[in-house]
């Protein structure tokens, strides 16, 4: 068993934060959503891993390297551009072979991992095993009309109008019945071999494409309250422990890591949160629900239920609370004369003022 894992594609929803990084580096709980899916796949018992490469394809290729860190062999398979998850599988021919394969869009967090239901494809083999979760707006997903008896009976693509609230996660498994599939179907309306289609030839074709309902899904639809609530669950199952310094002044309350190289001195910190390497945090209030990630500087402020990317600045704010605070960003009181809020904003930025 193969995996195919797809980091390519454009990154335009959790604008600003992928403007300048590839989505499936964006970091939960100071880890890339991407090295959740690898550990998934080891963890399964996946070794050999074709990863999917576009324009951000060196990012991805400096934080994943050959895989050895996950227990994987990793190989990467460039494309040109995105032109589909199905375009993914038909590039990937060569390296897949006749092996069944997963094919995880690295972009995507399924709580809990994917043994279990790799194990029960090994064993079942069908042509096809997707999984499936309810969502309040499938109109974002591929989304799944299932028959009395469970079945699959219908697959559409972002349908305006969708026949249930069942979206495709994306996670599939497929024997090599998909590489017919894929080389049948032509690209849909937003010009891409689409993967739900082949998925839909596989069904017309009378395969056995089977559906398994989860629960503990994220993905990225832009929405930056999922984003925390994401890092939220996470920061819960913590390990936590200080490797860095944390001086007699501090207070250290419930599941807190901080990492080596990082220095808390007068400050509260209280779990779940993690701290990043390198990091420095001086008579402040941080947590809960907080990710602080490396080489940040927080002095004098407070920040609660927030995600805190490398090299960012805060100085002297009480109080941040649900916030997304982007690489080497700063937030600091303006001087007060003239009274007024002094914005230096990237391009999809948000700002909510509390005065
Ligand atoms: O995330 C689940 C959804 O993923 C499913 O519900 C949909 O049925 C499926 O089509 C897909 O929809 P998206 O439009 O959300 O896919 P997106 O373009 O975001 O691409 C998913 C991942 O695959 C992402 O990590 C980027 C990568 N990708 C995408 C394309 C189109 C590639 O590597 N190459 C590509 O050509």
């Amino acid at each position: 068993m193969k995996a195919l894992v797809l980091a390519g594609g454009a990154g335009t929803r959790l604008r600003p934060i992928t403007h300048t990084s590839p989505k499936q580096l964006v970091p939960v709980a100071n880890k890339p959503v991407l090295f959740y899916g690898l550990e998934a796949l080891a963890e399964a018992g996946v070794r050999e891993v074709g990863v999917i490469v576009g324009d951000g394809g060196g990012e991805i290729r400096a934080a994943v390297g050959n895989g050895s860190r996950f227990g994987l062999d990793v190989t990467y398979i460039p494309q040109h551009a995105p032109l589909g998850l199905a375009h993914a599988v038909l590039i990937a021919r060569d390296f897949l072979g006749a092996d069944d394969f997963v094919m995880y869009l690295g972009d995507n967090f399924v709580v809990g991992g994917v043994t279990e239901i790799v194990e029960r494809f090994r064993a079942d083999r069908p042509a096809a095993q997707i999984l499936l979760t309810k969502v309040d707006d499938p109109t974002a997903f591929g989304v799944a009309e299932l028959g009395p008896d469970g079945g699959v009976l219908r697959l559409e693509e972002k349908p305006s109008r969708p026949k249930s609230d069942l979206a495709l996660v994306g996670v599939y498994l497929f024997t090599p019945a998909v590489h017919e599939a894929v080389r049948s179907i032509k690209p849909s309306r937003r010009g891409e071999l689409e993967i739900t289609h082949a998925l839909q030839w596989l069904i017309d074709q009378g395969c056995d494409v089977r559906s398994t309902t989860i629960s503990g899904y994220w993905k990225d639809t832009g929405n930056v309250l999922d984003m925390l609530e994401v890092n939220r669950s996470v920061l819960d199952t913590l390990e936590p422990g200080v490797a860095g310094k944390v001086d007699a002044a501090s207070e250290i309350v419930g599941r807190v890591r901080v990492e080596e190289g990082a220095e808390v001195c007068g400050s509260r910190i209280v779990g779940p949160a993690v701290i990043g390497a390198g990091t420095v945090i001086t008579g402040s209030y941080i947590g809960p629900f907080t990710s602080i990630a490396d080489n940040c500087r927080i002095d004098d402020s407070e920040v609660a239920f927030s995600i805190v990317l490398q090299n960012a600045r805060i100085d002297g704010v009480r109080r941040i609370e649900a916030s997304l605070i982007g690489r080497s960003a700063t937030v600091a009181p303006a001087p007060r004369t003239p009274s007024a809020h002094r914005l230096v904003l990237g391009d999809h930025s948000t700002v909510h003022l509390a005065s």
